[in-house]
């Protein structure tokens, strides 16, 4: 499926560097997020129209260690495990559902454990096309 990618080097950063020492990251480097509470990256998400969408949040996580972190969409937040991918240069996703708003939405991702957050690629957002009802049939 279609979807707008945003780069995490590109993101407002909180407590956190860009690096691009572990191969695998799209974009120009990942952000490696501070190993404490509270740090952050926000992604401002762009939307044609108002509607549901998939948040995929691309990660990697070469401890053993869960490092969940809070995902908040215009202030309202739910939290997702980010596990152990096996290395910092493997890569995978974690998805999250968000009624986007028309325009411009606000996408925080929060470290919720001292450990921090994992390393962020990056957010990509499926592209919300008109609801099934006005599909045609084939
Ligand atoms: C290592 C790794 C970093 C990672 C950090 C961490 O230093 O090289 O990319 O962010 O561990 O544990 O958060």
């Amino acid at each position: 499926a279609p979807s707008n990618d945003y780069q995490a080097e590109d993101a407002t950063i909180s407590q956190g560097v860009v690096e691009s020492n572990h191969a695998g990251f799209t974009g120009t480097g990942f952000v490696n997020l501070d190993n404490v509470v509270g740090s952050y990256v926000e992604f401002t998400v762009n939307a044609a129209t108002a509607g549901n969408a998939t948040l995929a949040f691309r990660f990697a996580n070469g401890t053993t260690v869960n490092r969940p972190m809070a995902i908040a969409v215009n202030g309202t937040t739910v939290n997702r495990d980010f596990p152990g991918t096996g290395a910092w240069t493997t890569w995978q996703e974690v998805t999250v559902p968000a009624a986007l708003n028309a325009g411009a939405n606000t996408v925080r991702a929060t470290s919720t454990t001292a450990n921090g957050g994992p390393n962020l690629d990056r957010l990509s957002a499926s592209v919300i096309g008109p609801p099934d009802t006005e599909k045609p049939t084939v």
